[in-house]
């Protein structure tokens, strides 16, 4: 998976050219004091969030491209459309997903009966590829009956709708599962499934229609899983967000729901479906095909830590302000119960109650677990309450699992004063912040976590993005606000153990938030600067701080700092210096990177550069517009390098 490569531009330059042509501010020094030994930065520094909002799981990164499979929606036909003699039916094979339909005869020789899905913004499909269709059926009376499974476009060119199309004979009145390959002659974004009961018309029925690309990855789209994993992700953290607690309890996310046979598991509201009434989708809901033991492969998949977050009996506060909608703390043991039986899921032997069903799913070795999110974004102290007995039951059985708590909604303000003093007196391991806040924020918050208590707990910074002006998807200058605002994160990497964008996908026809780091229809995949900053700090971390200061101050856009932010790391592994420069201001700036204590020369210097104009961002047809460009260049061997950082962006410098 490492191997997909990001397509960069490689330029060869002349010897120590890596000067502008602009007029340049400056100069400044840049002091990089290589005989100190800064903090170690944790694996986990860079990472990502995921949450099923914008369409992220179905319709999304869950690669099934029929909608309301199983005819659970509360319409049970809801994205289907029936011809002829068609019936929702109870008691079919899996119990907590019980409709199924009846397909009978139309009837007349001239007449059909079908189903046809409408997918997710439409069932699209690529030229030449392949297409696993499935079906469970029975014929009930026993005998035999014939389907005819087709895709199908949008009627709109060509002599005939019909794109593949494959015939099952279904036998027998045991329920089966049927399969068939289809292999589409021509590319459509909006195309459909269709199903006909062919003659002699014998009644069917059907559950669990489903169809994916053959090259999924564990059930994922591959595009959008190699767009994770070209981030080089250390953390992920799923499976939200605000559908952890859910709108009330009863929707509230249970993981225990989301493991197992895909039929069977149940399917749950999204509450993204009605958030927002001006961004409303009815037909959002969450089949759990994409579940904690998927998410546990993506993690494994991609390299990342996996992150869980589980409800600590409050659903959601901003839509659930009275003690009643939440769990009374002296009932809160099952759900401190799923807690610990999560952790036993990842990492139990696989003959223990939790650790044999993940076993039995086919990954017999543990997956690692080493953090659990306790609560996603509470405050107040109905939560301080309820965190308390999760704390003391994961320590007495898991003491080696680090413990996350939730610093509220806000990055400052009352909630967030009285929660971190609670969250040091419960000992958390690290508190969760949280900050979709505009670029003016962003600029200010550099030295944000230079003075931050020591002795912890430490801070994930579990979910960010510079909400810019404009509002757009992704412009440019929110993406520098946070190149700018990371260097921070770095310079702290003492304190800050992780840090994790939000939210991470979006369906261009689905949103409800942005913006957001990967937008996607669904047949393309789109990276915004946002993604490009966390790739180029994913990809260069570095693995310890290296003490870096402008004018004796940290390079954190002071008062005469003229805008620059900058942070340097050491990379043991390639024994490279890295450093991170954002220019957010308007004119270029000459830099001297003045390495103090340096044993050798410097021989060479790549730059990694991310520019482009303050509102410019990337489309699906265009998703070139913002992207990194890379050059590299022998330099005459020196312990200092003059650099030139363009106005308005984003470098990361490599220098061997
Ligand atoms: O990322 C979108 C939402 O923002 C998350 O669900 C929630 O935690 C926060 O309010």
């Amino acid at each position: 998976m490492k191997s997909i490569a990001l397509r960069l531009a490689c330029f060869a330059l002349a010897a120590g050219g890596f000067l502008s042509p602009a007029v340049a501010v400056g100069p400044k020094t840049l002091t990089i004091n290589v005989s100190k030994k800064g903090a170690e930065i944790p694996s986990t520094m860079y990472g990502l969030f995921f949450e099923d909002i914008n369409f992220g799981a179905d319709g999304g990164l869950y690669a099934e491209k029929i909608k309301n499979r199983s005819f659970e929606f509360a319409d049970p036909l809801m994205g289907w459309s029936i011809a002829g003699n068609v019936d929702v039916k109870d008691g079919g094979p899996f119990t907590r997903n019980p409709h199924y339909l009846e397909l009978r005869s139309a009837g007349h020789p001239h007449k059909h009966t079908a189903i046809v899905n409408e997918g997710f913004f439409g069932v699209s499909f690529e030229k030449d590829s392949v297409y696993d269709f499935s079906v469970y059926a029975r014929v009930p009376d026993g005998g035999e009956a014939r389907l005819e499974v087709q895709l199908i476009n949008e009627a709109t060119r060509g002599s005939s709708q019909v794109c593949a199309s494959k015939k099952i004979k279904v036998s027998g009145g045991e329920w089966q599962k049927y399969t068939a390959q289809l292999v589409p002659g021509e590319t459509v974004l909006k195309g459909k499934l269709r199903i006909f009961l062919r003659r002699p018309e014998n009644t069917v029925d059907l559950e669990h229609v489903s169809l994916f690309p053959h090259d999924n990855l564990n059930g994922m789209r591959r595009d959008l899983v190699e767009r994770l994993a070209a981030i080089e992700p250390g953390v992920f953290r799923f499976p939200g967000g605000c559908i952890v607690e859910g709108t009330d309890l009863d929707t509230r996310y249970q993981w225990k729901n989301t493991v197992g046979a895909p039929e069977n598991r149940p399917l749950n509201e999204n509450r993204w479906e009605y958030t927002f009434d001006h961004h409303f989708f009815p037909d959002y809901y969450q089949s759990g095909g994409l579940g904690f033991y998927e998410y546990f492969l993506l993690s494994e998949m991609i390299g990342a830590a996996p992150l869980p977050v589980v409800n600590v009996g409050l659903s959601c506060q901003y839509q659930n302000d009275k003690e009643s909608a939440h769990v009374p703390v002296e009932a809160l043991d099952p759900y401190i119960q799923d807690a610990l039986d999560l952790i036993e899921f990842a990492n139990g032997p696989a003959d223990s109650k939790w650790g044999s069903l993940r076993a039995e799913m086919g990954h017999p070795e543990p997956f690692g677990l080493r953090y659990i999110g306790v609560g996603n974004e509470q405050w107040g102290e109905e939560y301080v309450k309820r965190l308390a007995p999760f704390v003391k039951a994961i320590r007495a059985r898991y003491p080696g699992i680090k413990i996350i708590g939730s610093s509220g909604p806000d990055s400052e303000g009352d909630k967030f004063e009285y929660l971190w003093p609670e969250m040091k007196k419960l000992k958390v391991d690290l508190v969760d912040e949280h900050f979709y806040r505009p670029e003016a924020w962003f600029l200010s918050q550099g030295t944000r976590y230079d003075n931050y208590d020591r002795k912890g707990p430490k801070v994930f910074a579990g979910e960010y993005a510079c909400h810019g002006k404009g509002y757009g998807r992704n412009h440019f200058n929110a993406a520098l606000m946070e190149a700018a605002f990371m260097t921070g994160l770095e310079r702290n990497a003492d304190i800050v153990e992780m840090a994790t964008y939000a939210p991470l996908f979006a369906h261009v026809e689905g949103w409800q938030w942005r913006p957001d780091m990967i937008w996607f229809d669904n047949l393309r995949s789109m990276p915004t600067a946002s993604y490009y900053v966390q790739q180029m700090y994913g990809r260069n971390r570095g693995s310890r701080v290296v003490p870096t200061s402008l004018d004796g101050r940290p390079a954190a856009g002071l008062d005469g700092q003229d805008g620059i932010f900058a942070t340097t790391a050491y990379d043991a592994a390639k024994g490279d210096y890295i450093i991170k420069i954002a220019n957010t201001s308007s004119e270029s700036q000459d830099i001297k990177l003045d390495f103090k204590g340096l044993k050798g020369k410097f021989t060479s210097l790549s730059s990694l550069s991310l520019h482009a104009g303050d509102r410019e961002e990337n489309t699906l047809d265009n998703p070139d517009i913002v992207k990194p460009v890379l050059k590299n260049a022998s330099i005459a061997p020196s312990s200092t390098v003059d650099v030139t950082v363009p106005a308005k962006t984003f470098v990361v410098y490599r220098l061997k």
